[in-house]
């Protein structure tokens, strides 16, 4: 399994003066998690809203805040920004925007920006109508010109109670982002669809028959492939953050899910089928709630289409499909019998009586069958590790032909 393209990575993180700097904290801490060594900068205005300490406790070291006597090193200015993999400005307010447009190097922030040369991510945080004003626009335009990355503001509740564009994006999403920078970028150009999440069918106009499928594994898919530059959809039964870079299609049903994954199958080269689609659905949905007075309803039940065997079945020669299996007992044997019969590349088999494995938890351990080849066990480890080696061996896959 390869490690996460942040691993060793030295990035710097600037927060700037607005009431997004406390999200700061939760981007710094996701950072050190993926193995980056982070170096937290603070300008004045910044430690109004958040403190130093707290930022630095969830940092890799203390933060910087002074261009004058930095007991760090004499020369801050350029020492931090030379010695950068990555800058990350987040949140960054109109005022350092337009700084570090016109190379305005008051702070130590902006001297960071101005000498380095490695790849910056400036994430916008401010009221809507200062996102909108003709200066802000200028100077974020200019600054996309130059090939700085931006991760835009979300819109959202803003601070005062105002709703509107200028919400500082997720801290999955600029990580997200950080992870499409420093990634290998095997994927660039490939076009991935990914589905994700239980399915629900209607008894009734309140009722559904469920799983248990949190979704998590097959975001985790997801923003996997986007980090490494594909163009990724995500046909997707529940509403977790969307990862950066990802295309939502909402469904919830069986019918709507084969739907959607039949429409991608035509123009995406990879299909993941991550979701647990119900085998069965309630032969009659009823158009009202049933009413408990009325007694125990009798609900009979009828197969729902086999998604992924239907993809299997009209599969192009160069599209790379996978699946996935949920089982209780003989993992190996029946996640093989899959592969077969419903003709993938790849099957991910995971043990979901297993603890810390499968539904819902934020870990998995998974076996990868692959026609041919020996099956490669994956042992406990986050969604997201396990999700780099699905993406590990399906670039394999698409090289070896
Ligand atoms: O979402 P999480 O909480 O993170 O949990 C992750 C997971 C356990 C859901 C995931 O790791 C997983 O195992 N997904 C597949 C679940 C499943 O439905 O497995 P299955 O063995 O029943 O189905 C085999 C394959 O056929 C799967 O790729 C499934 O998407 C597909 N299938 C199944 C039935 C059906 N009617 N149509 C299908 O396409």
């Amino acid at each position: 399994m390869s490690a996460s393209p942040l691993t060793g990575k030295r990035i710097v993180l600037g927060v700037t003066g607005g009431i997004a700097a406390y999200k700061a904290i939760e981007l710094s801490r996701r950072l050190v998690d993926a193995g980056a060594h982070v170096v937290p900068i603070m300008t004045d205005a910044a430690q109004h809203f958040v403190g130093a300490t707290t930022l630095g406790a969830l940092a890799s070291e203390p933060v910087q805040t002074e261009l004058w006597n930095n007991p760090t090193t004499p020369i801050p200015h350029t020492k931090v920004g030379q010695g950068a993999d990555l800058i990350i400005v987040a949140p960054a307010t109109a005022k350092s925007i337009a700084a570090y447009r016109m190379g305005y190097s008051h702070d130590l922030l902006q001297n960071t920006l101005i000498a380095t040369r490695a790849p910056v991510i400036v994430c916008p945080a401010m009221h809507t109508e200062m996102w909108e004003h003709p200066s802000v626009v200028d100077n974020i335009a200019t600054l996309r010109k130059r090939g700085v990355h931006i991760v835009e503001p979300e819109s959202g509740r803003l601070a005062g109670g105002d709703m509107g564009a200028g919400r500082l994006a997720d801290p999955a999403t600029i990580l997200g982002a950080a992870e499409r920078i420093l990634g290998p970028a095997d994927l660039t150009g490939v076009r991935v669809v990914v589905s994700a999440g239980g399915t629900r069918e209607p008894i009734d106009a309140v009722r559904v028959i469920a799983n248990r499928s949190s979704g998590k594994q097959g975001y985790a898919v997801a923003a996997e492939a986007a980090a490494r530059g594909a163009q990724v959809t995500l046909v997707s039964t529940v509403g977790l953050p969307t990862p950066a870079g990802v295309q939502v299609i909402a469904v919830e049903t069986a019918a709507e899910m084969q739907e959607a994954m039949e429409r991608a199958a035509i123009d995406h080269d990879v299909i993941v089928m991550a979701a647990a689609v119900a085998d069965f659905r309630p032969a009659h949905a009823a158009s009202g709630k049933i009413k408990k007075r009325d007694g125990v309803p009798e609900i009979v039940l009828q197969p729902t289409p086999d998604i992924l065997a239907g993809l299997g079945a009209n599969k192009r020669d160069d599209h790379v499909l996978v699946g996935f299996a949920a089982e209780t007992a003989n993992l190996v044997d029946n996640a093989q019998g899959k592969l077969e019969r419903k003709r993938l590349d790849l099957i991910v088999a995971n043990d979901v009586s297993a603890p810390g494995v499968g539904f819902a938890h934020d870990t998995n351990a998974v076996t990868l069958l692959r026609p041919g080849a020996k099956p490669v066990e994956i042992d406990l480890a986050t969604k997201r590790d396990v999700a780099r080696a699905v993406i590990d061996a399906v670039v394999d896959i698409r090289n070896a032909r």
